[in-house]
């Protein structure tokens, strides 16, 4: 047995209808910022991502492409792992929901343990559903009769499926989000749950006709239905560590989650309806969801079916991942909405990063590389208080303002000493010594950046071409 704490943090799983935009690289990348952070800690590490593949949209969309179901969900995943390899994601396993071996029998099993729980119910659903958000609505609910999130007119459906008794779990649901044995966070959103909980929660649509979604995962026991694909997809942070298969070790070692990383537009599919699927079938809560803000263009959410999207990839191919990185740990402000644009993004590229971080090491190394006969010497535990404390609460923004706080001190240092002048020896090594630090305190935003700053102290050289070229 390892005494290393586990550590598992999930991201949602997202539709393969379309492909990834900002607001997707987004998620990705401030949960990968908190993976690293776990990893450098020495924490036993998991960190999930993976697609959610058995809806309907993805039907019609495979169809207009001229492509099989299989085909066109294999072709939008490796779309998918390839974007995340781009932008250095370091995800440990990536789930498919169409995957019949991995992901299906945790799904099953999740469906008969809430059958066994008398939480399964036969009944008509009539009503609205939105495609894009694969959600069921109420009059109340849209704006305008359209759907809140897509602007869209929802469908007007009436079924025969199965239920799910929600109303049953509310009580619970939330007195474990009250006591913190769920936590929510932050503190608004939490809020935010509560008063929808407070205001009486529906019992749940839980399958729909086979007809609507003929790749879907079958109810047990009747063939003309499929588990709708919500109560599926919120199982794959289960079933990814094997709930339902013979190999459940991971299962065992890393449930409850640490994390579930999750947009406000999709709070109360999991701090509602996830939680009180667990307590029906008896499995434990995660212990947070944190609940990020989005990323907004002209006033709106970025969106696909909206069409206003940044593709992430543009700006990797132009400016590199690690400038994304830093442009979505830094500037988009993590509980909140912002506006992005690629001029705000160009700004901060030539200000923050060309000008700012490569000069700096550019200038610093210079100078160690012409004064110093030798390496200094590395201080061993220099990651500063304030930083752990940020990085802990996942305060993504304040810990990247540490880091640029300390570049700009480092900056000023040097403006006010002039070491080019004096080539005070212990000065210039004291210099490269905070350098390092910052590299050090960079790792878990921008992994290749820190890699390189302290490579560059370990063996007292001046970069060979700049870190970051500035862009007109
Ligand atoms: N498939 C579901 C999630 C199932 S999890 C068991 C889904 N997929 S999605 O493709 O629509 O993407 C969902 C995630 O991306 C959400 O967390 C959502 O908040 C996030 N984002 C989508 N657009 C976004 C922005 N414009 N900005 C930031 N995040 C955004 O919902």
């Amino acid at each position: 047995m390892s005494d290393k704490k586990s550590f598992y943090l999930t991201t949602p799983i997202f539709y393969p209808n379309a492909s990834l935009h900002m607001g997707h690289a987004y998620v990705m990348t401030i949960a990968d910022i908190m993976a690293r952070w776990h990893r450098l800690k020495g924490d036993d590490t998991y960190f999930l991502a993976g697609s959610d593949e058995n809806t309907a949209k993805v039907l019609k969309v495979a169809e207009e492409n001229g492509q099989s179901v299989e085909e066109f969900l294999d072709k939008v995943s490796a779309g998918f792992e390839s974007l995340y390899k781009e932008l250095e994601i370091s995800h440990d396993q990536f789930i498919r929901t169409s995957d019949k071996t991995v992901h299906w029998p945790g799904a099953l099993k999740m469906w008969e343990s809430l059958v066994k729980a008398d939480a399964i119910y036969k009944g008509t659903y009539e009503g609205l559903y939105c495609v894009s958000c694969e959600t069921f609505y109420t009059e109340k609910e849209l704006v305008d009769g359209k759907c809140p999130v897509h602007g869209t007119v929802p469908e007007r459906i009436k079924e025969n499926n199965y239920f799910f008794r929600l109303s049953k779990y509310a009580p619970e649901i939330k007195r474990a989000i009250e006591s913190g044995e769920m936590e929510v966070l932050p503190e608004s959103r939490k809020n935010e749950i509560l008063a929808f909980i407070g205001r009486g929660l529906e019992d749940v649509s839980f399958s729909r006709p086979k007809s609507a979604v003929p790749h879907g995962i079958p109810v047990p026991g009747d063939e003309e239905q499929v588990i709708y694909v919500w109560c599926d997809a919120l199982v794959s942070y289960i079933s990814a560590l094997g709930y339902g298969r013979e190999d459940d070790a991971n299962f065992n070692k890393f449930w409850p989650a640490d994390y579930h990383v999750v947009g406000k537009d999709i709070l109360r599919f999991h701090t509602a309806i996830w939680p009180g699927m667990l307590l029906a079938a008896g499995l434990p809560l995660p212990k947070k969801v944190l609940v990020h803000g989005l990323i907004i263009l002209g006033g709106q959410k970025m969106s696909k079916t909206i069409g206003n999207v940044i593709n992430p990839k543009e700006l990797i191919d132009e400016y590199g991942a690690e400038a994304l990185r830093y442009f979505l740990a830094r500037k988009v402000s993590i509980f909140e909405d912002s506006d992005m644009t690629k001029e705000s993004f160009k700004d901060a590229y030539n200000g923050d990063l060309a000008n700012g971080l490569g000069n700096l090491t550019s200038r610093i190394m210079t100078l160690a590389e012409t004064n110093l006969s030798a390496p200094v010497e590395l201080p061993e535990k220099s990651i500063p208080q304030d930083y752990i404390d940020a990085i802990e609460k996942f305060e993504i923004n304040r810990v990247a303002n540490i880091v640029w706080g300390k570049i700009a001190e480092l900056d000023k240092e040097i403006q006010e000493k002039k070491p080019w002048e004096s080539k005070d020896k212990d000065l210039i090594a004291s210099l490269a010594v905070k350098l390092y630090t910052i590299g050090r305190m960079l790792n878990p935003i921008m992994p290749e950046t820190s890699a390189k700053i302290k490579a560059l102290v370990k063996e007292n050289k001046k970069p060979g071409t700049p870190l970051f070229l500035r862009k007109d």
